[in-house]
Protein backbone atom coordinates (compact mmCIF):
# COMPACT_ATOMS: atom_id res chain seq x y z
CA UNK A 1 0.00 0.00 0.00
CA UNK A 2 1.45 3.56 -1.23
CA UNK A 3 2.04 5.37 1.99
CA UNK A 4 -0.31 8.57 2.08
CA UNK A 5 2.23 10.77 4.35
CA UNK A 6 4.13 13.44 2.92
CA UNK A 7 6.46 12.79 6.33
CA UNK A 8 7.84 9.93 8.47
CA UNK A 9 5.06 8.20 10.69
CA UNK A 10 5.94 8.91 14.60
CA UNK A 11 4.40 6.90 17.64
CA UNK A 12 3.97 7.85 20.74
CA UNK A 13 2.21 7.22 24.23
CA UNK A 14 2.98 5.59 27.24
CA UNK A 15 4.96 2.47 28.03
CA UNK A 16 3.27 -0.33 26.97
CA UNK A 17 0.82 0.58 24.77
CA UNK A 18 2.46 -1.71 21.93
CA UNK A 19 4.15 0.94 19.77
CA UNK A 20 6.83 -0.95 18.43
CA UNK A 21 4.00 -3.76 17.56
CA UNK A 22 1.80 -1.40 15.70
CA UNK A 23 4.57 0.26 14.02
CA UNK A 24 6.32 -2.74 13.02
CA UNK A 25 2.64 -3.86 11.63
CA UNK A 26 2.42 -0.81 9.73
CA UNK A 27 5.56 -0.44 8.58
CA UNK A 28 5.17 -3.58 6.61
CA UNK A 29 1.92 -2.54 5.30
CA UNK A 30 3.53 0.35 3.48
CA UNK A 31 6.18 -1.25 2.88
CA UNK A 32 8.70 0.94 4.66
CA UNK A 33 11.44 0.99 7.07
CA UNK A 34 10.65 0.78 11.20
CA UNK A 35 12.86 2.08 13.44
CA UNK A 36 12.61 1.66 17.35
CA UNK A 37 14.52 4.96 19.30
CA UNK A 38 14.96 2.92 21.85
CA UNK A 39 16.88 -0.11 20.52
CA UNK A 40 18.77 3.13 18.46
CA UNK A 41 19.75 4.23 21.78
CA UNK A 42 20.68 0.47 23.57
CA UNK A 43 22.57 0.34 20.00
CA UNK A 44 24.91 3.51 20.36
CA UNK A 45 25.29 3.43 24.41
CA UNK A 46 26.01 -0.71 24.04
CA UNK A 47 24.16 -0.78 27.29
CA UNK A 48 20.57 -1.79 27.79
CA UNK A 49 17.85 1.17 29.24
CA UNK A 50 18.05 -0.53 32.25
CA UNK A 51 21.85 0.11 32.28
CA UNK A 52 21.68 3.09 31.06
CA UNK A 53 19.09 4.69 34.04
CA UNK A 54 21.07 2.94 36.77
CA UNK A 55 24.18 3.77 36.08
CA UNK A 56 23.85 7.44 34.65
CA UNK A 57 20.35 8.35 35.76
CA UNK A 58 17.54 9.80 33.84
CA UNK A 59 19.02 12.95 32.14
CA UNK A 60 21.79 11.37 30.37
CA UNK A 61 19.28 8.95 29.31
CA UNK A 62 17.51 12.01 27.61
CA UNK A 63 19.57 13.55 26.02
CA UNK A 64 20.66 10.50 24.59
CA UNK A 65 17.66 10.15 23.22
CA UNK A 66 17.20 13.66 22.22
CA UNK A 67 20.65 12.97 19.82
CA UNK A 68 19.30 9.53 18.55
CA UNK A 69 15.74 10.22 17.80
CA UNK A 70 17.48 14.01 15.97
CA UNK A 71 20.32 12.08 14.04
CA UNK A 72 16.86 9.06 12.61
CA UNK A 73 15.12 12.03 11.52
CA UNK A 74 17.78 13.84 9.29
CA UNK A 75 16.82 9.89 6.85
CA UNK A 76 15.49 11.50 3.71
CA UNK A 77 12.98 8.79 3.06
CA UNK A 78 9.60 8.28 4.90
CA UNK A 79 9.90 5.90 7.61
CA UNK A 80 7.70 4.77 10.53
CA UNK A 81 9.45 5.30 14.10
CA UNK A 82 8.30 4.55 17.42
CA UNK A 83 9.75 6.27 20.20
CA UNK A 84 10.05 5.83 23.76
CA UNK A 85 7.06 7.15 26.41
CA UNK A 86 9.06 10.10 27.46
CA UNK A 87 10.70 11.32 24.32
CA UNK A 88 8.33 13.72 23.58
CA UNK A 89 8.46 16.06 26.71
CA UNK A 90 11.77 17.28 25.48
CA UNK A 91 10.65 20.26 23.93
CA UNK A 92 13.82 20.14 21.50
CA UNK A 93 12.26 16.98 20.38
CA UNK A 94 8.65 18.21 20.44
CA UNK A 95 9.41 21.01 17.84
CA UNK A 96 11.21 18.84 15.90
CA UNK A 97 8.94 16.25 15.37
CA UNK A 98 5.69 18.70 15.12
CA UNK A 99 7.99 20.42 11.73
CA UNK A 100 9.24 16.53 10.78
CA UNK A 101 7.02 14.02 11.13
CA UNK A 102 3.14 13.17 11.00
CA UNK A 103 2.59 12.10 14.84
CA UNK A 104 0.42 9.51 16.31
CA UNK A 105 -0.08 8.36 19.90
CA UNK A 106 -1.73 5.53 20.78
CA UNK A 107 -3.55 5.74 24.24
CA UNK A 108 -4.64 2.70 26.77
CA UNK A 109 -6.59 2.34 29.49
CA UNK A 110 -4.51 2.79 32.62
CA UNK A 111 -5.92 -0.83 34.35
CA UNK A 112 -4.86 -2.12 30.84
CA UNK A 113 -1.38 -0.98 30.63
CA UNK A 114 -0.53 -2.02 34.49
CA UNK A 115 -1.61 -5.24 33.95
CA UNK A 116 0.80 -5.40 31.08
CA UNK A 117 3.28 -3.67 32.94
CA UNK A 118 3.45 -4.76 36.44
CA UNK A 119 5.54 -7.69 35.80
CA UNK A 120 8.02 -5.67 33.34
CA UNK A 121 11.41 -5.35 34.51
CA UNK A 122 13.12 -3.29 31.26
CA UNK A 123 10.90 -0.02 32.22
CA UNK A 124 13.41 1.86 35.12
CA UNK A 125 11.26 4.43 35.15
CA UNK A 126 9.12 2.38 37.03
CA UNK A 127 11.61 1.28 39.47
CA UNK A 128 10.06 3.10 42.97
CA UNK A 129 8.79 2.04 45.57
CA UNK A 130 4.96 2.32 44.57
CA UNK A 131 5.06 1.31 40.38
CA UNK A 132 1.39 1.95 39.90
CA UNK A 133 1.65 5.25 41.85
CA UNK A 134 4.34 5.96 39.30
CA UNK A 135 2.57 4.87 36.37
CA UNK A 136 -0.75 6.59 37.14
CA UNK A 137 1.45 10.18 37.81
CA UNK A 138 3.10 10.29 35.03
CA UNK A 139 0.09 8.59 32.68
CA UNK A 140 -2.07 12.06 34.05
CA UNK A 141 0.86 14.26 33.41
CA UNK A 142 1.90 13.24 30.43
CA UNK A 143 -1.54 13.64 28.44
CA UNK A 144 -0.98 17.54 28.04
CA UNK A 145 2.09 16.63 25.53
CA UNK A 146 0.46 13.61 24.09
CA UNK A 147 -2.66 15.63 23.01
CA UNK A 148 -0.75 17.62 20.84
CA UNK A 149 -0.17 15.14 18.30
CA UNK A 150 -1.37 14.95 14.81
CA UNK A 151 -3.65 11.29 15.00
CA UNK A 152 -4.90 9.74 18.56
CA UNK A 153 -6.06 6.09 18.36
CA UNK A 154 -7.58 5.18 21.71
CA UNK A 155 -7.11 1.54 22.60
CA UNK A 156 -10.01 1.28 25.10
CA UNK A 157 -9.99 -2.51 25.80
CA UNK A 158 -7.38 -5.28 25.53
CA UNK A 159 -7.91 -5.57 21.93
CA UNK A 160 -5.85 -7.59 19.31
CA UNK A 161 -3.30 -4.93 17.81
CA UNK A 162 -4.75 -6.37 14.12
CA UNK A 163 -7.38 -4.56 15.20
CA UNK A 164 -5.56 -1.45 16.15
CA UNK A 165 -3.78 -1.71 13.30
CA UNK A 166 -6.84 -1.45 10.75
CA UNK A 167 -8.33 1.69 12.85
CA UNK A 168 -4.69 3.86 12.59
CA UNK A 169 -4.54 2.82 9.20
CA UNK A 170 -8.17 4.62 9.09
CA UNK A 171 -7.08 7.56 10.50
CA UNK A 172 -4.11 8.10 8.70
CA UNK A 173 -5.74 7.53 5.26
CA UNK A 174 -8.24 10.81 7.01
CA UNK A 175 -5.40 12.60 8.03
CA UNK A 176 -3.64 12.45 4.90
CA UNK A 177 -7.07 14.04 2.94
CA UNK A 178 -7.61 16.59 5.17
C1 LIG B 1 10.32 5.50 29.02
C2 LIG B 1 9.80 4.60 28.12
C3 LIG B 1 10.61 3.52 27.54
C4 LIG B 1 12.10 3.92 27.52
C5 LIG B 1 12.55 4.34 28.88
C6 LIG B 1 11.75 5.51 29.43
C7 LIG B 1 9.42 6.55 29.57
O1 LIG B 1 10.19 3.24 26.21
O2 LIG B 1 12.35 4.94 26.59
O3 LIG B 1 12.45 3.22 29.73
O4 LIG B 1 9.91 7.52 30.17
O5 LIG B 1 8.18 6.42 29.40
P1 LIG B 1 8.78 2.54 25.84
O6 LIG B 1 7.74 3.61 25.88
O7 LIG B 1 9.02 2.04 24.45
O8 LIG B 1 8.57 1.45 26.82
Amino acid sequence: MIFPLPKPLVITGMMGVGKSTLGARLADYYGLDFIDSDKEIVQAAQMSIVDIFEKFGEDYFRSGEERVINRIMQRPLPFIMAVGGGAILSPQTKELLQQKAVTLWVDVDLAVLWKRLKKSKTRPILHTEDPLATLEKLYQTRRADYQQTDIHVNVLTDEDIAITCDIVIDKIAQYATK
